[in-house]
């Protein structure tokens, strides 16, 4: 008999437990950002008491976000994955969100597909280590953002991402400041790109940046983490993005597939150039 109860600080080590068997980049401190976004919407499914499954749900505005669907190998095709999902949905349909999305790998889309939600594009997950520089000179134009900029480049990412994900980005900047690179542009911003540590890569995102600027940023990156390895999780259909992660050696690893249920949030695909990887987009 499954049972869905809410997830708890005590339960990041399930959690943990069950992203190492899957091979996830996550780290602990993944599991509690999610757990302080959203502590209302990330549960644990047991059976006889024993934690087996997990999932969280965060809310941005009216557009809602899923992720870390993770069912332990030993019980799976036993209905939990879905009971965890059907949980999780009714929680958003209660908070009232029009759209729900999440980026599915090929064990969850047809899960997903059951459930109401329909493909929208691809996103490909590049990895493998920079190349190394001789030089590891930075271009100048590309700048730490300082925190007075952190606001400009939520407005930026919400104008691209047609959803206002500021809690997430604000904690996510807050925790790694040095990490986060933009481009000025007058007194306003043409681009950023954020970072953080996995168990298994560097995770290089969210990038949303008009033209030249994802380049230099992406290109930034490679001076400073140069000889790192590295995940990019990029829009399939971008073109310059999965073109420059090729040309700097990265292996496209496998697809995710960005999923919607209700009406599709048509992002501004020319500038988002990579996602956050595949928790909130
Ligand atoms: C995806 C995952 C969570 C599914 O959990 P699960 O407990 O095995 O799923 P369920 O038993 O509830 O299956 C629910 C439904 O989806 C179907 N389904 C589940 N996995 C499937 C698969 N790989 N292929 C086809 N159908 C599948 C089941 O047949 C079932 O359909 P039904 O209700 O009509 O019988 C689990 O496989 C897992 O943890 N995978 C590794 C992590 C991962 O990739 N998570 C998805 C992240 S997006």
């Amino acid at each position: 008999m499954v049972n869905i109860r809410l997830m708890t600080e005590a339960d990041v080590a399930l959690g943990m437990r069950l992203k190492q068997q899957a091979g996830w980049n996550q780290l602990e401190a993944d599991w509690r950002r999610m757990l302080a976004l959203q502590p209302d919407g990330c549960f644990v499914a047991e059976v006889d008491g024993v934690g087996v499954g997990t999932t969280v749900a965060c809310v941005f505005d009216d557009v809602a976000w899923i992720a870390m669907v993770l069912v332990d190998a030993e019980v799976r095709s036993q209905g939990i994955g879905k009971a965890l999902m059907t949980h999780a949905l009714e929680f958003l349909d209660r908070q009232g969100v029009r759209a729900i999305r999440l980026d599915a790998t090929p064990l969850g889309q047809p899960l997903y597909e059951k459930l109401g939600f329909q493909v929208e594009y691809t996103l490909v997950r590049y990895a493998g280590v920079l190349p190394v520089l001789a030089d590891q000179a930075s271009g100048t134009v590309v700048r730490t953002a300082p925190r007075e900029t952190w606001d400009a480049l939520v407005a930026l990412d919400t104008a691209i991402n047609r959803t206002n994900r500021g809690k997430f980005l604000l904690t996510l900047f807050a925790e790694n400041p040095t990490a986060v690179r933009y481009v000025p542009q007058g007194d306003g911003v043409a681009g950023y790109l954020a970072v953080r540590p996995g168990c298994n890569a560097l995770q290089l995102g969210p990038c949303m940046a008009s033209g030249i600027a994802g380049l230099l940023l992406l290109a930034d990156a490679w001076c400073r983490y140069s000889g790192q390895r590295v995940f990019l999780d990029v829009p399939k259909q971008h073109g310059a993005a999965p073109r420059l992660a090729e040309q700097l050696g990265l292996q496209a690893q496998r697809p995710l597939v960005r999923m919607c249920r209700g009406p599709l949030v048509h992002e501004d695909a020319l500038r988002f150039w990579a996602s956050s990887g595949p928790e909130l987009g």
